[in-house]
């Protein structure tokens, strides 16, 4: 178990399970909860032994947003001064595979969380939104931009005008989660999807996840040119050569990460 206040984790053999922690406060999102997940973040990225992070929350809140009442009394020198949830960005450049599993409240800084990570698993519970204009705000942790490449143009501008929430089925149609699950399944199948992805050799994971986020950075044909790029030079490990020899030899490979 872990020495942060806010966050637990634990390893479940090569899956690192996060679990944000502030349940009187529906897991909002303060400077504590950030600095730890950071550096939660980065002990994952660094430990060979792990290979996938699951972050989840409780049944009923994977996060309600940045914490409210630690912004209100803030004013723009603040906020601008100490360019406030410029954190965040650090969360989003660890290089191992991060799944959210997402039950009841991901809203504001909570979605946008859930949006920083690599693909969404959500329980049947889960509503996504982005509430911030009722309190006179926006969007601050990426939410106007990451919600619009997820879900295009309509759905992001609807959210971010009106604040309405969308619930499990409607995220997944619109492309929001890769998929639903019944609440009581979640976790598990999260931790299962998180152990295979840490069953695959540690280089083409890394390898993988940069290049489909490249997609949302730049062109086709920079994707494309990025991909094959990075396809060739995942052919000087010692993986590949033990991947394809183990395909052709009917045996399960054997990863070094090398
Ligand atoms: N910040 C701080 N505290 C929060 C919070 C937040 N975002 N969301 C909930 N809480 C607190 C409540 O103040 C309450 O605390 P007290 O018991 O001390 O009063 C406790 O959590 C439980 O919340 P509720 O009593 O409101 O629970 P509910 O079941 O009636 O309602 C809810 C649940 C609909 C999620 C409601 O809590 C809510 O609307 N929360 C705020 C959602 C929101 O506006 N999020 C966006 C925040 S701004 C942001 O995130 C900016 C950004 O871009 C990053």
């Amino acid at each position: 178990m872990s020495q942060y206040e806010t966050i637990l984790v634990e390893q479940r053999g090569a899956v690192t399970l996060v679990t944000l922690n502030r349940p009187k406060a529906l897991n909002a999102l303060n400077t504590q909860i950030l600095s730890e997940l950071l550096d939660a973040m980065r002990a994952f990225d660094e430990d060979a032994s792990q290979g996938c992070a699951v972050i989840t929350g409780s049944e009923k809140a994977f996060a309600a947003g940045a914490d409210i009442k630690e912004m209100q009394a803030q004013g723009f020198a603040d906020m601008y001064g100490h360019d406030f949830f410029a954190g965040w960005d650090a969360f989003t450049r660890t290089r191992k595979p991060v799944i959210a599993a997402v039950a009841g409240y991901a809203l504001g800084g909570g979605c946008e969380l859930a949006m920083m990570c690599d693909f969404i698993l959500a329980a049947d519970s889960a509503k996504f939104g982005q509430p911030e204009i009722k309190l006179a705000v926006s969007p601050g942790m990426g939410g106007s931009q990451r919600l619009t490449r997820a879900v295009g143009k309509a759905k992001a501008m609807e959210m971010c005008l009106t604040g309405r929430m969308m619930d499990a089925d409607e995220a997944e149609r619109a492309g929001l989660v890769s998929r639903i699950l019944p609440a009581a399944e979640l976790l598990n199948d999260a931790l299962k999807t998180a152990a295979t992805i840490a069953s695959m050799a540690p280089l083409a994971v890394k390898a993988n996840k940069e290049m489909v986020d490249v997609a949302y950075e730049t062109t086709l044909a920079q994707g494309v040119q990025f991909e094959r790029r990075l396809f060739h030079a995942l052919f000087g490990t010692q993986d590949q050569t033990e991947g394809m020899a183990a395909f052709v030899e009917k045996r399960s490979g054997i990863w070094t990460g090398k």
